[in-house]
């Protein structure tokens, strides 16, 4: 995740991009820079590592441009360096970039055929190279912008300002947040209303697809068909800017969407996407090839994570598993042999019960890896090894991003297995890794689903009982999405393996029981099919979630759908996570309820 400032003012701006880089280096501090115009002239100034390198770069050779855009890195593609910080530019533009290009391999070979020089080995710089087209193809930098933007696939920010152009500033959203600020004359873009802080409380969000187009008097916004469209001016309150709901009506909502840019950043961290190989940020005090067995243990959501990656560490590592809730896991005393892995995962880091499942495969002498979001947690420090979720802080009680964090961070694990057990090849890795680095970009479509959802969710709220069916690895989001929705809006719901309906669930079915199915054209696809045939030949009242045309082809002529994007099947659950986390959110918020903090419920069980 980075960190990206734009300013159009009325003096020298470069002191006031570091304040506000300053602002954004939670984001990532891998090196940083910033450009202006000088006289006119595109003018960069980078330097490699803090904030503070950049600033005595500019105490050197400072910078009195009016216009000027910034960046704090976190990389992603291409080592932390100066010829890989930000900005990157041609002659004639300059841009900044928070996320992933996922299809830059192919427009970099593209590119580089048709005469580019490239200086650099990230993935941002293909921005620069096709807008620089575009404008030498006659188009004025706006359209340029626009015609670029729909080469690109991913999840992603970008701020753009142009040679000659001191009246200029472009920002583009997809999948990664951006805002704008409105001053004295002045105007702002940021990653978040953090960066806009010293300069303003009157700010603007782009929606997902948005790009708007800046001059000192104000901005205009089109949406992703380049229609101009109108976003809410808003005032933010100045002590919340720490963390902040942004444009979201609660935490959850907010954490729900940060999700392509957090899975991105996460993803990032364990994955060499330019090579197209795992790259653990860690060394392992262990060898997946000498582990026989694989523990899993853990509670709640995380759990439902962890029974997720079972299929995975099974199917590419064929590590055996054997997984528990920490509940059980640690009374159960299984046995467990010294020098095998036991892997614990947690949001909070603190959970009781985990914590002591972790304790008593420790007196087993086994090796633990954990799984958490918070780096200085117990259960961090008391690990062998720490595989850490970029997800930032999750607020809402009900946990969203940390859990697609953690598939993600599974995933890559489970990889690394096979390919240190021998049961990957080198080509079956780059595929995996390509399938993960289309992930958050994914994620960013079927949030565009957001307002079907809503509608599905009013007829959702009504009901008593609810049940979700899967196969494979939708059976754990099954569970996930019946937790997710009695945590948050008390409507009991249940998750089922959907080969099992046959075995006594199916007598449930009736026309007043919803039944949700996950349904991602994967290995269960068929089986799954025949599942919801079986639901609606008893009058069952069925909401398919998966790919277009999915009730069609099972005949099914009454069914609700949500649409979900074509995709590689190996890791749906992370993109399918999205819909289930919706339909839980809205159908809760329709009914009223406290959806960031629900009754009975705490974010950290740290009792048994
Ligand atoms: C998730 O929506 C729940 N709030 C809860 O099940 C949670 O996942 C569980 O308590 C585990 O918490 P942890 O990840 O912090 O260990």
């Amino acid at each position: 995740m980075c960190g990206i400032v734009g300013i159009l003012g009325n003096g020298p701006v470069a002191s006031q991009v570091v304040d506000s880089l300053k602002r954004l280096e939670y984001r990532g501090y891998d090196s940083a820079g910033i450009a202006t115009l000088e006289g006119g002239h595109l003018t960069r100034r980078r330097a490699e590592g803090k904030l503070r390198n950049l600033q005595a770069r500019l105490a050197e050779e400072p910078l009195q441009g009016h216009i000027g855009i910034g960046h704090t890195r976190w990389a992603t593609h291409g080592r932390p360096s100066e010829y890989n910080a930000h900005p990157h530019a041609t002659d004639r533009v300059a841009v900044v970039h928070n996320g992933i290009i996922e299809n830059f391999r192919s427009l970099r070979e593209e590119l580089m055929g048709q005469g580019v020089n490239f200086q650099s080995d990230t993935d941002t710089e293909v921005v620069a190279h096709l807008v620089t087209r575009e404008m030498r193809r006659g188009l004025a930098p706006r359209d340029a912008v626009a015609a670029a933007l729909k080469c690109l696939h991913g999840a992603f920010a970008l701020g753009f300002i142009f040679e000659g152009e001191e009246n200029l500033l472009i920002g583009a959203r997809r999948g990664a947040p951006l805002a704008i600020g409105y001053g004295e004359g002045e105007m702002y873009l940021g990653s978040d209303a953090l960066a806009l802080a010293p300069f303003t409380d009157t700010i603007a969000y782009l929606e997902d697809g948005d790009w708007v187009v800046m001059t000192r008097t104000g901005a205009t916004f089109y949406d992703e068909n380049d229609r101009e469209v109108v976003r809410q001016r808003q005032k933010t309150q100045a002590g919340a800017f720490l963390v902040d709901k942004g444009n979201h009506r609660h935490f959850m909502a907010k954490e729900i969407h940060e999700q392509p840019e957090v899975i991105g950043r996460t993803l990032a961290h364990y994955l060499d996407m330019s090579a197209g190989k795992v790259s653990l940020p860690f060394d392992l005090p262990f060898d997946f090839k000498a582990i026989r067995k694989l523990s899993i243990s853990a509670c709640g959501t995380a759990f439902l994570a962890g029974l997720t990656a079972k299929y995975w560490f099974e199917r590419l590592a064929r590590l055996p598993v054997e997984i528990d809730v920490a509940s059980e896991f640690r009374y159960r005393e299984m046995p467990l042999d010294a020098g095998d892995l036991t892997m614990v995962i947690s949001q909070s880091g603190e959970t009781a019960d985990t914590l002591a499942s972790l304790r008593y495969a420790k007196d087993c002498g086994q090796k633990i890896l954990s799984v958490v979001n918070v780096p200085t947690s117990t259960i961090a420090r008391e690990s062998d090894v720490v595989a850490l979720t970029l997800a930032g802080p999750e607020i809402g009680v009900a946990s969203t991003k940390a859990f697609t964090c953690q598939l993600s961070v599974l995933a890559a694990l489970a990889i690394a297995a096979g390919v240190a057990r021998g049961t990957i090849s080198a080509e079956q890795e780059q595929a995996l890794v390509s399938e993960l680095m289309h992930v958050p970009g994914l994620v960013a479509e079927a949030l565009k689903h957001e307002h079907d959802i809503e509608g599905i969710a009013k007829e959702l709220s009504k009901a008593k009982d609810v049940l979700y069916l899967g196969r494979g690895t939708s059976y754990p989001l099954a569970l996930e999405g019946a937790l997710k929705l009695k945590e948050i809006s008390y409507i009991h719901a249940e998750g089922y393996a959907a080969g099992e309906l046959k075995h006594g669930p199916i007598a449930l079915i009736e026309e007043t029981l919803p039944v949700i199915v996950i349904a991602p054209r994967d290995h269960w696809f068929e089986k799954t099919v025949s599942n919801v045939q079986e639901v609606a030949a008893r009058g069952g009242q069925l909401l398919m979630i998966g790919p277009a045309g999915i009730a069609h082809e099972a005949g099914i002529h009454n069914a609700q759908s949500i649409v979900m994007p074509d995709m590689a099947p190996t890791f749906s659950a992370i993109v399918y996570s999205a819909p289930i986390q919706l339909l839980a959110y809205y159908t809760a918020m329709v009914m009223g309820k406290d959806v960031d903090q629900p009754r009975n419920l705490a974010k950290s069980v740290t009792v048994e």
